[in-house]
């Protein structure tokens, strides 16, 4: 009983105010506190985003060595954390280890946190936005079996992660500038995106008060399948079932036809009807670190070729699926040798200051606890049958 709107998908409601982050998906606009994507893209780097993100504006110089350094400060996890990934097997999904390790530091960081404290807060941003690359790198370390790698303060976010991933007790790495470059830009491109699945999830999960790390855990949840964060990792996983440009047709033939569920990974988007602004960006990005490192990938054909296709074919055209950031981001990672399954782990490590700012942006205004409605379609009252 009571009156309210039916809107499965949540395709024409809006659930919260918010000053972050704005997208006109007809227009394919994308902007950070009012800054289009593709000039940050262009002139910023991650951190800066990330201050720009929780914190409304863009940071002056000392604002921003302040906030680096203060990133810096929290970069180690706790070393019971360690503890945490022998519970799990090494063939483990990373992005259940992340599920689980991240929603682990709830524990460590839970008695003495206020969240209507707005120091508190940022304090869990700054947590969080330090510790993801520690664990997301621990994850990997774990699979292959090779000891974790301690973060190294003097080098920037991006060289940190990559030599975490990357390095080993047992000789110095150096990150190829180029890389390091596309890994900041991977993280920036990915930072927000408004009331997607895993940050409404996030927000959600933060409006009954819940711990922030919890909560945290429950977007990586929701991102991780293939209609969001999981894409990444899909269109891969597809490329390589496509295996050949002669196997092209076919699986066009299957994506179009209404009967079997596969879809083109890397397509299409929910609020982008025109094209995605951070696929243009990631796929200039792509181009670039291709021809550095001088790669020629059999995927990369397919991928290319696909792409021409979707765009020429009156289906895809009709339905504006352009391809989105996942179809240019899982080249790039995998040109980088990023494994395929920590595709998605890559994307939470960079969300993860969307999710915080949006889980504080909503505990600093008067609200409420969210609670959708329903239409129930069960059966009628009826009796319980008489023994
Ligand atoms: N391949 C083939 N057909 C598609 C695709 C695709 N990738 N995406 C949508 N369609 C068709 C769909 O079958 C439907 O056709 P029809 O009108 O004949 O029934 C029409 O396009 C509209 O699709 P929809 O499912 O109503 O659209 P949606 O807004 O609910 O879904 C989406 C958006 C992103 C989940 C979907 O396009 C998709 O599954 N894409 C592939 C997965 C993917 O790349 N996800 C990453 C999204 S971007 C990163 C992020 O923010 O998470």
């Amino acid at each position: 009983s009571g009156l309210f709107t039916y809107d499965p998908g949540f395709v024409s409601t809006a659930a919260c105010e918010s000053k972050i982050t704005y997208i006109d998906g007809a227009n394919g606009i994308l902007l950070h506190g009012g800054y289009p994507i593709e000039q940050l893209a262009e002139h910023s780097d991650y951190l800066e985003v990330c201050y720009l993100l929780l914190n409304g504006e863009l940071p002056t110089p000392e604002q921003k060595e302040t906030f680096i350094n203060t990133i810096k400060n929290h970069t180690m996890v706790h070393e019971q954390m360690r503890n945490f990934f022998n519970g799990f097997r090494r063939d483990a999904h990373p992005m259940a280890i992340m599920v689980g390790v991240v929603g682990a530091l709830s524990a460590f960081y839970h008695d003495s946190l206020d969240i209507n404290d707005a120091h508190h807060r940022e304090v869990c941003a700054y947590r969080l936005i330090a510790k993801m690359p520690t664990i997301a790198a621990m994850c990997y370390k774990y699979s292959i079996g090779q000891p974790f790698m301690y973060p190294k303060n003097g080098l920037d976010y991006a060289e940190n992660f990559l030599q975490m991933m990357f390095g080993n007790p047992c000789e110095e790495y150096v990150a190829n500038p180029i890389i390091a470059k596309a890994m900041d830009r991977i993280f920036l491109l990915h930072a927000d995106h408004e009331q997607n699945a895993s940050t409404s999830t996030v927000r959600l999960a933060g409006s009954s008060g819940a711990n922030p790390f919890a909560c945290i855990s429950s977007g990586i949840a929701a991102l991780w399948g293939p209609a969001h964060g999981g894409a990444n990792e899909a269109v891969l996983t597809m490329l390589e079932e496509i295996g050949d440009e002669s196997n092209i047709d076919e699986f066009i033939l299957r994506a179009k036809d209404p009967d079997d569920n596969f879809r083109l990974m890397g397509f299409g988007h929910r609020v982008y009807r025109n094209f995605d602004p951070r696929a243009k960006v990631m796929k200039q990005t792509c181009d670039e670190v291709l021809a550095e490192l001088n790669i020629s990938d059999p995927l990369l054909k397919i991928a290319k070729r696909l792409e021409q296709i979707a765009l020429e074919d009156e289906y895809f055209v009709k339905r504006k699926l352009y391809p989105n950031v996942d179809f240019y981001s899982g080249i790039i990672l995998k040109a980088i040798g990023i494994p395929t399954n920590m595709f998605t782990v890559i994307f939470a490590l960079s969300r993860t200051i969307g999710w915080i700012s949006h889980w504080s942006e909503f505990h600093s205004s008067p609200n409420k606890i969210g609670r959708p409605r329903q239409l129930y379609t069960g059966s009628k009252k009826r009796d319980y049958p008489a023994k």
